[in-house]
Formats: C-alpha cells, structure tokens, sequence
C-alpha cells in the first residue's frame, strides 16, 4: 500500500540523457533510457504528489497524471528547471547531463571532403545545474536529489561528488556496458549529506524510486 505522503507536494524530476548537436543530424548522447527518472514520476504521483517531470530525449509514454516538459540539450534542461524549481519542495536530478556540448553547431549537415582529415571537434562544458540548484535553493528548506554513475571506488566517488555538487542526498550506481543504462533494474546506495547510508537492493527501478521518495518525505516532514 502505497503511503499518501506526498500529496500537497510539489516534486520536479529530470529524466532521459541530453543530446548536445554537432550538425542538424548528428548529437553527442549517452546512454540513459530515462526509466528510473519516469519510475521516480511515477511513485512520486501514486504518493500524491504533483509532479513536473522534466523528460531529456525520452520516448516513455507519459505517465497518467504527469506534467511532461521535453527538452533535448543540457541548456534547455537548465532552463526547465530553473522554471520549474521556484514552486518545488523536492527536485530529483535523475537526468544524464552531458558534462560537455560542442563549441561550434553547423547549420549544415558536416560533410567529409576528399583527401582531407576530419576537422577535430572541440568540446566546452556545459552548466552544472545539480550543483547551481543546491547552492541557490529556489525555496528554503527544498530538497535536492542527485544521481551519480561511478565505474569504480563507487562509494569514495560518490561522497566526494556529494559534497561538491551540495545536494541533500546523492544516489550512487554502478554502472558498465550492460548494468543500469536502458536495464528494468537498478542497485544503489544513496547517500544522505547529513551522513547517512541507505544501500538498495537489486531490483525493480520503481524499488529505488520508494527509497528516494521516502528519504525525502522524511527531510521534509
Ligand atoms: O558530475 P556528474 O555528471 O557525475 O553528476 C551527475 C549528477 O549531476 C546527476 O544528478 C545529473 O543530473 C547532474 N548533472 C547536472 N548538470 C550537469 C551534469 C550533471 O545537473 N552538467
């Protein structure tokens, strides 16, 4: 039985990877499916709470009572979410943000010339929006969620991160090739700046997504 502990809450979450364009055809993208940031929408709305769910590049049908704002850059995710945070009490940053965006957009499809070497492409960084939003909190008293994907000393990573990015809880994964990304499943620790561990299970997205929700109705009750 799901607990109506969210309702009379307003909760923001960001779901899917950006796509940063080269050209109009081509992106810089990864490899997030968006289902555990629709899982976290989904419990968070059967909790009772209103829910905006920021979508980056996702082809997830919208969840039944769900506000959806696609977006397709890590830039037009910035400014949905800044929008959306003035009237958020929780804001769960499950998106993956490209950390980088091509200097340069051709308006014309990049095209190979004979004989000649690819031009290289460079990179400048995007906005680190989990980091802006939990040094400017919209509302005081707002929670903020981040997710980590670490590839190694996962937990060491993911308390530094933590720190550096002043959420209030930091949900760490490990990921390679075929664990996590575009998976029904999910296995997790999140971690709470107030110093807490919460390891979860291997198991449904949707299991995950309680945790979460229940660590933050409990920093907002
Ligand atoms: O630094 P890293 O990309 O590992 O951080 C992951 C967390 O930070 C995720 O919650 C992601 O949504 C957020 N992020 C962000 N803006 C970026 C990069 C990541 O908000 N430019």
């Amino acid at each position: 039985v799901t607990e109506p502990d969210l309702v009379g809450r307003h909760v923001v979450v960001s779901a899917g990877g950006t796509r940063e364009p080269l050209d109009p055809v081509r992106f810089l993208g990864n490899r997030s499916s968006g289902k555990q940031g629709y899982a976290l929408a989904r419990t968070a709305a059967a909790r009772g709470a209103r829910v905006t769910l920021i979508a980056a590049n996702s082809t997830l049908p919208a969840p039944a009572g769900v506000d959806v704002v696609p977006v397709g850059t890590a830039v037009q995710l910035r400014e949905a979410v800044l929008r959306a945070a003035p009237e958020a009490d929780a804001v769960v940053m499950a998106a993956a943000v490209a950390d980088f965006r091509p200097a340069a957009y051709a308006a014309g499809k990049i095209k190979k010339k004979d004989g000649q070497e690819p031009e290289p492409v460079t990179l400048v960084r995007n906005p680190d929006i989990l980091a802006e939003i939990s040094a400017d909190r919209a509302r005081p008293g707002q929670v903020v969620v981040g997710f980590a994907a670490e590839t190694d000393d996962v937990l060491a990573n993911g308390r530094a991160k933590l720190k550096r990015k002043g959420c209030d809880l930091l949900v760490v994964n490990e990921v390679g090739e075929l664990k996590t990304f575009g998976s029904e499943e999910n296995e997790a620790v999140v971690l709470g700046a107030d110093g807490s561990e919460t390891a979860v299970a291997h198991g449904p997205k949707e299991a995950l997504a309680e945790t979460v929700w229940d660590l933050v109705a409990e920093r907002l009750n």
